[in-house]
């Protein structure tokens, strides 16, 4: 089959995890006679570097011409780098915000699961991780706080910060649909997490939500204040199937959940629309602290490119190869710095490509 693909490399580690993704979905194609082109394009500090800006017109009609996008990461390190001298409508994450909006990709996957290979890891005690866990977190991710109306203001010599949380109930029923179509696929529970007890838009999210449970009377609901899902997902993460959430309190909570499987390196990402179109990225950031030495973890971009071939090009059983590849080389006992451990052998950005292509092609 052929494809048209979108790469970002974005900044920091971006292109040199980016570049391990292509390679393995470059052993794909070989091994299963596909075609994928590539089209590179600017995001972020990159494009601010070329174009002034982090997101251009041209940059979201080549994401939309192509059936889907694999991004590496994108930002600097906010006290040093000089993007951040930029007003915030021109810095780097305005310009993943921008697309995401841009392509309408309201449904954000991010899975976080407890690798058994890497259990040493888990920041967890034995008797909280139990048989371990393996939830989807389903963040809305074009509608609340970050895209509501801000301004900042002086009243009286005082300044003043506002920023609106605003969601319809189409906002809110489309996701839903979503998480409790993927809680059917998985474990069949979904927990709609919201701050009902203060907030109106959380009132309303917990109201459509119950609607839209009534089509799924096999699919377990439950509600949760986001503050005791916090506590909930360190005390007893094996609860968990889907996760469904807003923006804000999806952000927060998957960056808590994929630091409690200890392996932020190894987690992935899918962004949907309505389509079957999606743009995939890893769920860590752009660690400019270790940008260029080839040392970064591959493995999150390319199980975000597995993410990829499985939702957006229909490839399940290539999908299931990548995933193999990677679980295969992992208990073959070698490790990027991240997720060293004793007995184990360090290797590089690239050398983790390379023997995951090599599983893939059986050499
Ligand atoms: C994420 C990031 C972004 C977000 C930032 C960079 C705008 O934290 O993907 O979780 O908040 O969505
Ligand atoms: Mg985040």
């Amino acid at each position: 089959m052929n494809f048209q693909i979108a790469l970002i490399p974005g900044d920091g580690i971006g292109p040199e995890i980016v570049a391990e993704a292509r390679k393995v979905l470059d052993a794909i194609c070989k091994k299963y006679g596909h075609e994928f082109k590539y089209k590179e394009l600017l995001l972020g500090g990159a494009s601010i570097d070329v174009h002034g800006i982090p997101l251009t017109d041209e940059t979201i009609e080549e994401a939309k011409k192509s059936d889907a996008v694999l991004m590496g990461s994108i930002g600097g390190d906010a006290a040093t780098s000089p993007w951040y001298k930029l007003e915030p409508s021109k810095r780097p994450e305005a310009g993943l915000l921008g697309i995401r909006k841009a392509l309408n990709l309201f449904a954000n996957l991010r899975p976080a699961y407890l690798y058994n290979e890497l259990k040493d890891a888990c920041p967890l005690r034995d008797e909280i991780i139990g048989d371990g866990f393996d939830m989807m977190i389903m963040r809305e991710l074009t509608g609340g706080l970050y895209f509501g109306e801000r301004k900042t203001v002086e009243e009286n010599g005082v300044r003043k910060a506002i920023d609106t949380l605003t969601y319809d109930e189409n906002e809110i029923r489309r996701i839903a649909k979503r998480a409790f179509d993927i809680a059917r696929k998985r474990r069949n529970k979904v927990t709609s997490v919201d701050k009902a007890n203060v907030l109106d838009s959380s009132r309303l999210w917990r109201k459509v939500v119950e609607e839209v449970a009534v089509d799924y009377p096999d699919v377990e609901l439950e509600h949760m204040l986001v503050d005791n899902c916090a506590m909930q997902l360190v005390k007893n993460p094996g609860q968990f199937d889907v996760i469904l959430t807003e923006n804000m309190f999806g952000d927060i909570l998957s960056d808590e959940a994929s630091m409690v499987t200890g392996s932020i390196g190894m987690l992935s990402s899918a962004s949907l629309n309505e389509t079957k179109f999606g743009l995939y990225e890893p769920s860590h950031g752009s660690a400019p602290d270790i940008a260029g030495q080839n040392i970064a973890n591959p493995i999150a971009t390319i199980l975000s490119g597995a993410m990829m071939l499985r939702y957006s090009l229909d490839l399940d059983k290539e999908a299931d190869d990548v995933e193999k590849a990677v679980q295969a080389v992992l208990a073959d006992g070698v490790r990027t710095g991240d997720i060293m451990s004793e007995g184990c052998t360090k290797i590089s950005t690239s050398e983790m490509g390379d023997r995951i292509c090599a599983k893939i092609l059986g050499e």
